[in-house]
């Protein structure tokens, strides 16, 4: 199993924090945002990390991370010149990827949990990870039957088929490549992993796409609250 970290795109949610360094250099109580999805791989057992980022700033993660060796993994690097879409990660990790598995986490997402069961359990198809919310219309939100086989999987739904919000990190084998290579854009101009069309809607149409549910910590730290709440929580888990 590889691993890909997509660590581009524009961050204006964020500005002006986000105006002279990337949201994922940000710190998030001791550490650079970027450390916990590391941190999340790591733990979860993967060695060959794919680092993906925008042209700006690529320098900086360089100097912070390095090789790779004081993470206990080994880095490689490639620049997003255009943020297209998240399943642009498989396209430009395609060589990276070759013939393996691939876990695949955003960027700005912190989780406290340790996937490295199903991570070892995967054979083949998609899995995706996926958490009951409060607001699932701003998320990816799945709906499965009580066999958790996937019904349908919507971006952002103004009415939501169910309360679980797929997080994340994503899990795939490696015709994921060829599948992000011949999606179309979606209405909003981006190729995608949970719209229409899709990653994860193509996975579907194969039967392949499982889910797991989960309900360790998780904040997609893009907004300033989300950001203030990632904060809080390693501030007071660092400090207990
Ligand atoms: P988003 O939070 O959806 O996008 P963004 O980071 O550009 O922020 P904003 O909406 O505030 O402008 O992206 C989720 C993660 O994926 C984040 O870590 C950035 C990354 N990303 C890319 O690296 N490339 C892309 O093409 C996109 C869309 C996102």
């Amino acid at each position: 199993m590889k691993g890909v970290i997509l660590a581009g795109g524009k961050a204006t949610r964020l500005l002006p924090l986000t105006k002279i360094t990337s949201k994922q250099l940000l710190p998030v109580y001791n550490k650079p945002m970027i450390y916990y999805p590391i941190n999340t791989l790591v733990k979860a057992g993967i060695s060959e990390i794919l680092v993906i980022m925008a042209p700006d700033y690529a320098g900086h993660f360089l100097r912070l991370l390095g090789s790779g060796k004081d993470f206990g993994c080994k880095f490689s690097y490639e620049i997003q010149e255009e943020p297209r879409g998240l399943a642009d990660a498989f396209i430009i990790g395609a060589n990276f990827i070759g013939r393996d598995h691939v876990a695949m986490i955003l960027g700005d997402n912190i989780f406290d949990y340790d996937f490295s069961r199903a991570i070892s359990e995967f054979n083949d198809g998609a899995l995706n990870f996926v958490k009951e919310v409060q607001d699932p219309e701003r998320y990816g939100v799945v709906e499965f039957d009580e066999n958790k086989k996937v019904l349908s999987i919507e971006e952002k739904p103004a009415q939501p088929k169910s309360n679980f919000a797929s997080v994340g990190l994503y899990v795939y084998d490696s015709k994921v490549t060829e599948i992000a290579r011949n999606l179309k854009p979606s209405k909003r101009g981006e190729i995608e992993i949970n719209g229409e069309p899709s990653v994860n809607n193509e996975y579907l149409k194969l039967g392949e796409l499982t889910v797991e549910i989960f309900d360790g910590f998780w904040e997609d730290a893009g907004t300033f609250d989300s950001l203030l709440r990632a904060n809080n929580y390693w501030a007071e888990k660092v400090k207990n």
